[in-house]
């Protein structure tokens, strides 16, 4: 079957598509863009979230059938993503960029780094919150939601928003300072 959506704010379509795909395949195998990670595939680690009109979901757990005429943002296209909403501007990420956006400038493709940033990819890098960087892309589409719906969120609020992301790395307090470090910078204008 064929699946027409919008991805990063630009029309997209996948072709071939077979019924049991899932959202992350399509994204990384069919679309190139594989920023969105596959760990466990069972929706327990949100490595592979990103945001399916507005909500961060498990791109393991939807069909991608079900992304029929939906908007999906992958962390490819959170930068632009971002400043659309902090700025209103920005129209979206092409699919050439957003799989050039790893290599542009050397960029990371769990972080960003080297690219253009989200404040909170910048507030992840400045916090030291990125080790292995595995469970970074799913951590950074879930609090960038967090912090669009929650500008000032207390700690519990930190907690309960990526307690479906799962890292084995840092312990989380570095998270949880970056997640700090972006809603102060947000709320300063920085
Ligand atoms: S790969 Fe989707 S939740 Fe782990
Ligand atoms: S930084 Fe390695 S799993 Fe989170």
């Amino acid at each position: 079957m064929r699946v027409n959506f919008t991805v990063n704010g630009r029309p997209q379509q996948a072709d071939d598509v077979w019924e049991g795909e899932s959202l992350l395949y399509v994204l990384r195998e069919r679309l190139g863009l594989p920023g969105s990670k596959n760990a466990c595939e069972q929706g327990e680690c949100g490595s592979c979230t990103v945001r399916l009109d507005g909500v961060p979901v498990c791109s393991c757990l939807v069909a991608a059938g079900q992304a029929e005429g939906r908007d999906v943002v992958t962390v490819e296209g959170l930068a632009d993503y971002a400043r659309q909403r902090t700025q209103g501007e920005g129209e979206g990420t092409s699919l050439d960029a957003a799989q050039r956006w790893q290599a542009a400038g050397g960029t990371d493709s769990r972080t960003g780094e080297g690219g253009a940033l989200a404040p909170i990819q910048q507030a992840f890098i400045d916090a030291g919150a990125v080790q292995c960087g595995f469970c970074t892309p799913g951590l950074l589409v879930a609090s960038d939601e967090l912090l669009e719906r929650n500008p000032n969120p207390s700690d519990a609020d930190i907690r309960e928003a990526l307690s479906g992301n799962l890292c084995r790395c840092t312990g989380y307090e570095k998270i949880m300072d970056a997640v700090r470090l972006a809603a102060a910078r947000q709320s300063e204008g920085v």
